[in-house]
């Protein structure tokens, strides 16, 4: 059964990027939120360290931009840098005047120092529970400004013609929605759970950028994933985070001997960038055979690392955990895309009527590595700009077209794979890769390509099988193109930086030649 919809604006997904982009576009027009969840189920919610912001008088525009630019290892788009720098003060206020009451102390906002930034800018709310309390508000916003919304709906397909968005397929309980619109926003959020070890929820299966390349857009920057330093070293799943502004606050990496390794690896010490240290860790783990090595939190304080991290600290009880000396088992874990759906500097994709806004978008802004905080900051920012965007379509109207539904095939699979795509890219495509690792997970994912590529939509587990490969995919390619090393991309056959060949950012659609079998 299909049922057809018209709204002016779709917006896919309600985390951070979603709801504000859905907010702006609300003075344009209808706005429809499909979210393949719960409202509130997105890496946003999950979000802890905080907001890195210009806020404190010793604090400057220009800092905040040096310090992204240097943790982008050299690449990074400076405009877009600009952008979020310049206008993230003004996003941040509204969110303060829409609710979220971030940390203080007296009148001033307390703010923490992250890995690789110059001086304290990163403000934080309810302690470690930023994303938590950001979330609250803007859904609450929705709720009161009757911003339309469905829950647990996936979008599975563009709507598309001759380079031009028309709309979006998603399916509830196995009912489709055929819903046309003016504009489509892609909010989807990250890739995290292609990664057997990743901090994202289960939601961040990079269907944005599946359906989007599929419909002919751009994606760029697709080998940069960020592996985080400090996952809490236990089996839950997702992998816990032990924010890194525990570290920022003072707790120090040790070795299974005591020992503080960071010291010989960085002047930075634990407070490097993060490719910096999750590699010193991970290379830590590997030539000495342990699991994890340990945050060392006694330099904070037992007491006010309660008051502190409250959530942190909640959950380490629960596992009983930090009764031992104040110790934290902790190893690295994929948490953060650098690339994404290309867009350019008003959240536009290279599809008429195409935008995205957060964790699934590239506009280059991140560069290889991202600095600690800056996602939410960017994704306030870029999804306001994408709002904006509403004044172009107040005059036009929404068009429906005769488009063509995929074939549907009666290939079945074992949902195993979906674990063995987890655990080739863990291996082949992690935090250290080569070309003949590289070469074999594009082998395995054009394989189940083609084996796959016609499984039937009204089953949320196809699309994101398909979509795992066609990020799997991506990723691997990409990765193998590039014959350096930089920022998050760490290559062993290349470990050095190559500015001479690749001070570039990689950029392909479907159309391009290698691409362009995956049609
Ligand atoms: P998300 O918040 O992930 O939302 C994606 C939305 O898309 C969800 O609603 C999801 O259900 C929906 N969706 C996905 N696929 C579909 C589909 N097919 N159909 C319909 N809906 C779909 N960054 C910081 O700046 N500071 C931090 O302190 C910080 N801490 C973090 C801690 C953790 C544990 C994690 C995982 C990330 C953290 N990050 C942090 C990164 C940051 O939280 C994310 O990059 C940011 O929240 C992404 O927001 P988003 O709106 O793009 O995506
Ligand atoms: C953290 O709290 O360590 C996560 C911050 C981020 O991903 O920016």
């Amino acid at each position: 059964m299909t049922d057809i919809l018209k709204y002016d604006y779709i917006v896919i997904g309600s985390g951070i990027a979603g709801i504000r982009a859905a907010i702006e576009l609300k003075k344009y027009g209808s706005v429809l939120i499909l979210t393949k969840s719960k409202l509130y189920e997105g890496s946003t919610f999950h979000a802890q360290g905080g907001v890195a912001v210009v806020i404190s008088s010793l604090d400057k525009p220009k800092f905040h931009f040096a310090d992204t630019i240097n943790a982008g290892a050299g690449i990074c788009q400076p405009d877009a840098v600009w952008r979020m720098v310049e206008e993230g003060p003004k996003r941040i206020e509204e969110l303060i005047d829409w609710g979220v009451s971030f940390d203080t102390k007296g009148k001033q906002f307390k703010l923490t120092k992250e890995g690789a930034h110059r001086l304290s800018r990163v403000l934080h709310a309810g302690g470690d529970a930023t994303g938590a309390n950001i979330e609250n508000v803007l859904v609450n916003k929705i709720k009161n400004e009757n911003i339309d919304y469905m829950e647990e709906t996936y979008v599975s397909k563009l709507i598309t013609q001759d380079n031009e968005v028309y709309g979006a397929i998603a399916y509830r309980d196995k009912k489709r929605f055929v819903i046309f619109s003016k504009a489509v926003v892609v909010a989807s959020g990250g890739i995290g759970q292609l990664y057997d070890v990743t901090t994202n929820p289960p939601v961040s299966t990079g269907d944005g950028i599946y359906f989007s390349f599929l419909a002919g857009a751009n994606v760029m920057d697709m080998e940069f994933i960020q592996f985080h330093p400090t996952s809490l070293a236990m089996d839950t799943y997702p992998k816990f985070l032990i924010s890194e502004a525990v570290r920022g606050e003072g707790a120090i990496l040790l070795d299974e001997n005591g020992n503080r390794f960071m010291e010989d690896i960085h002047p930075l010490k634990e407070l490097a960038s993060r490719d910096i240290v999750a590699r010193a860790i991970f290379n830590h783990m590997n030539s000495h055979h342990v699991k994890n090595v340990w945050l060392d939190i006694s330099p904070i304080g037992f007491d006010k690392f309660e008051k502190r991290f409250p959530t942190i600290y909640k959950k380490l009880m629960e596992l009983n955990l930090c009764l031992k000396g104040c110790k934290i088992p902790v190893s690295p874990a994929a948490h953060y895309f650098m690339g994404g759906i290309n867009i350019d500097i008003k959240g536009r994709a290279s599809l008429k009527n195409l935008f995205a806004a957060g964790e699934v978008s590239c506009s280059g802004l991140h560069g290889g590595n991202r600095l600690a905080s800056n996602s939410l900051l960017e994704s306030l920012v870029f999804a306001k700009l994408v709002g904006d965007s509403g004044k172009f379509y107040e005059n036009t109207s929404i068009r429906e077209i005769n488009f063509i539904d995929e074939p549907i095939s009666s290939a079945v699979y074992d949902e195993s794979i979906v674990k063995e795509i987890k655990v080739i890219m863990e291996r082949n495509a992690g935090i250290i890769r080569k070309e003949s690792d590289l070469k074999k997970n594009i082998v395995f994912f054009k394989d189940l390509w083609s084996s796959y590529r016609g499984l039937s939509d009204d089953n949320e587990k196809n699309v994101i099988l398909k979509s795992m490969i066609i990020n799997g995919l991506l990723i691997s390619q990409f990765a193998l193109n590039r014959k350096e090393s930089r920022g998050a991309h760490f290559r062993s056959d290349f470990p050095f930086l190559n500015d001479i060949k690749w001070k570039i950012h990689q950029k392909y659609s479907i159309y391009d030649e290698d691409l362009k079998w995956i049609k």
